[in-house]
């Protein structure tokens, strides 16, 4: 093999390796966002889902749900708890999200809004409880007052449960009304209250993404244009946050999981937080007026578009507007004076047809005229639907998106069949956004299944095919990126965790294998002067990283024979440390990491030998290769 260091071509974009983020499969509510207690406004379509009640001893009591729509739009309902426990308890526990994590030594934090002007005297126990119904730490709160306030208490667990659950207790006699019962672990990302899980977090740090896509996916869409997703109902207090069912409540192919709710503590000025967090470039999709094309196809009539439109100048102004601007004081009061530095905004995710292009113009003209310098994307679909794909890209390629995406879901052969896909695509027009991709293989029994070691190196060869096109391609990103164990609705996915614990999948690593990776130039990497796009089963790609001088090769071999080879630097010499090869392998194609094995499939270093330009490189079986070579 020959590396041409000698000859850089494009610059590999600060973006090309990003994160795609939906709240599918309990990605954030159950998950990313670390609230423990489901349905704590009691919102859900079943105002007790999520909830039971409790008596203990000799008491007695009764629950009404009161729904004070006409005052309080976004949060109409909560729970007016008539306690009557003299002695014992008189209460309400919640299930969690499929159960309540709880871990031995750490401390969570409980909170409510409550008022009681009819019961001035009650005691409250919270109360954690592991799978046996054992208490595992509590505490008490008193002095409720007749108006509403948020009472708080810490609670420091005395064991470890997986599927714990929370339970709120009230002794003596009177009423009480509670809304907006939570509890958070204390040790939050970045010990934020109310914020995010922090394991599941440092699993995207440790990618390294250069965006953040957030909020979807089909969410965006919504089913029905009522359910879409609108991102100014998801900033400002949690409390004010109108929840909504989740697009993924009742899939239409998978499984349904009808406790699927958005609360939207996970909203728009987190995911631009977590794109700060993590270094990364936020990179919202809009609604564009048209729901899902799977479930009800509505679309907004075309002279009452304007609302849609307004939303996405409107964000522009959230994100990046002066703290004197209504939108840009909004995200100042939300605790950000500073703007969010968003670049880039796309309209729909995966729409059809020429509903889609008109609606698309209208944006494209009202926001390229009042923020020139934004890029939009526009989605070309799933590569799958030939025809209708096909045809956005005709339409799209002469607009003034900086970006088309493009969706693949395809068998692992699609993607060893396609490392070429982009070599010939015309450079004239917008660049490509790979929004959404994973190999689709067979299912098993363990909900990881489908993350096989094989789908896994197919995306490996495909994604050596991305780089060498970084010319052309500017940002690619996974989906979907998280999933519960107990909880999914589409799989395969990225990273899966339960309660209490997180597993990176082979794919997870391959993400990472290149996105940490980066390099700033492609340069080219040529097998008897041909690049090596599946000849022999074999792939290759190369980028320098000029700054820290190092070129970084990487290798896939997907037959199951190993390669050896002279690797042949062009215009430079190895120099300083040893060159450094990762590989990623696994006995067989069809190996998956579990949350129970979850180190069977992990990156493993070895050092080389270099001898001036030249470096002996082997290709194991069914590999991923990531030489760096100091220079
Ligand atoms: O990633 C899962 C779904 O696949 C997304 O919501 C949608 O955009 C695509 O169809």
């Amino acid at each position: 093999l020959t590396v041409q260091v000698n000859k850089p071509g494009a610059a590999i974009q600060p973006t090309m390796w990003g994160v795609f983020f939906e709240d599918i499969n309990f990605a954030a509510d159950g998950g990313l966002y670390a609230e423990l207690v489901k349905n704590r406004s009691f919102e859900f379509d079943v105002p007790r889902m999520g909830w039971e009640e409790v008596k203990q001893d000799s008491a007695g009591g009764s629950i009404l749900i009161i729904n004070r729509r006409e005052d309080n739009a976004n949060n109409p309902r909560y729970a007016r708890i008539t306690v009557k426990a003299p002695a014992g308890a008189y209460g309400l526990a919640n299930e969690g999200f499929r159960g309540i994590g709880i871990e031995k030594g750490k401390q969570y934090h409980f909170s409510m809004l409550a008022a009681a002007p009819a019961g001035a005297g009650l005691k409250a126990r919270l109360v954690l409880l592991n799978e046996k119904g054992e208490n595992i730490g509590e505490a008490a709160l008193s002095g409720f007052g007749g108006n509403w306030r948020q009472h708080k208490a810490v609670l420091t667990a005395t064991a470890t449960a997986a599927k714990g659950k929370l339970q709120v207790l009230f002794s003596g006699e009177g009423e009480i009304d509670v809304d907006m019962v939570s509890l958070f672990p204390a040790d939050t990302w970045k010990q934020r209250p109310g914020g995010l899980r922090a394991d599941l977090v440092q699993m995207l740090a440790d990618l390294k993404p250069g965006f953040v896509r957030f909020p979807g996916g089909c969410i965006v869409e919504g089913r029905d244009l009522l359910n879409r997703y609108q991102w100014k109902k998801t900033v400002g207090s949690p409390e004010e946050r109108k929840l909504i069912i989740n697009r993924w409540n009742t899939e239409f192919r998978h499984r349904s999981t009808p406790d699927y709710f958005q609360s939207f503590g996970l909203g728009f000025f987190e995911y631009f937080q977590l794109a700060e967090d993590l270094g990364a470039a936020p990179l919202p999709i809009l609604n564009c007026g048209m729901a899902c094309q799977y479930n009800t196809g509505e679309v907004v009539a075309m002279n009452e578009l304007d609302p849609y439109v307004q939303d996405a100048l409107d964000l522009i102004e959230f994100a990046n507007g002066d703290t004197n601007t209504k939108w840009g004081k909004l995200r100042a009061d939300m605790g950000h004076p500073a703007p969010f530095h968003l670049t880039m905004l796309g309209v729909g995710n995966e729409q059809w047809d020429a509903q889609y292009v008109e609606r698309y113009r209208v944006f494209e003209q009202a926001i390229l005229s009042k923020y020139p310098d934004i890029k939009l994307i526009a989605s070309a679909g799933p590569a799958s639907k030939g025809p209708r794909f096909d045809y956005l890209w005709k339409e799209l390629k002469g607009s003034r998106a900086g970006f088309i995406d493009e969706h693949y879901y395809m068998p692992p052969e699609w993607f060893l069949a396609n490392a070429g896909r982009y070599d010939h695509y015309d450079r004239k027009g917008p660049k490509i956004f790979a929004g959404e991709y994973a190999a689709h293989t067979r299912e098993g029994k363990e909900a990881e299944s489908r993350n096989t070691w094989g789908s896994a190196l197919a995306e490996a060869a495909f994604m050596t095919g991305l780089e060498r096109n970084a010319d052309m391609v500017h940002m690619a990103s996974y989906a979907p990126l998280f999933a519960h164990v107990d909880a999914w609705q589409w799989r395969p996915d990225l990273i899966w965790f339960d309660n209490l614990r997180v597993v990176g999948t082979p794919n997870y690593y391959v993400q990472q294998l290149f996105s940490a990776n980066k390099g700033t130039q492609v340069v080219p990497v040529l097998r008897n002067g041909a690049v090596l796009a599946g000849e022999d089963s074999l792939y290759a790609s190369a980028v320098i990283d000029a700054p820290a001088k190092k070129i970084l090769l990487r290798i896939v071999n997907v037959s199951s024979r190993p390669v050896s080879f002279n690797v042949m630097l062009e215009g430079a010499v190895a120099a300083g440390q040893a060159p450094v090869q990762q590989v990623l392998t696994a006995p067989n194609t069809g190996d998956i990491n579990t949350l129970d094995t979850p180190r069977q499939i992990m990156p493993a270093e070895q050092t080389l030998s270099a001898s001036r330009n030249r470096i002996r490189v082997t290709a194991g079986p069914a590999s991923l290769n990531v030489v760096a070579v100091p220079y």
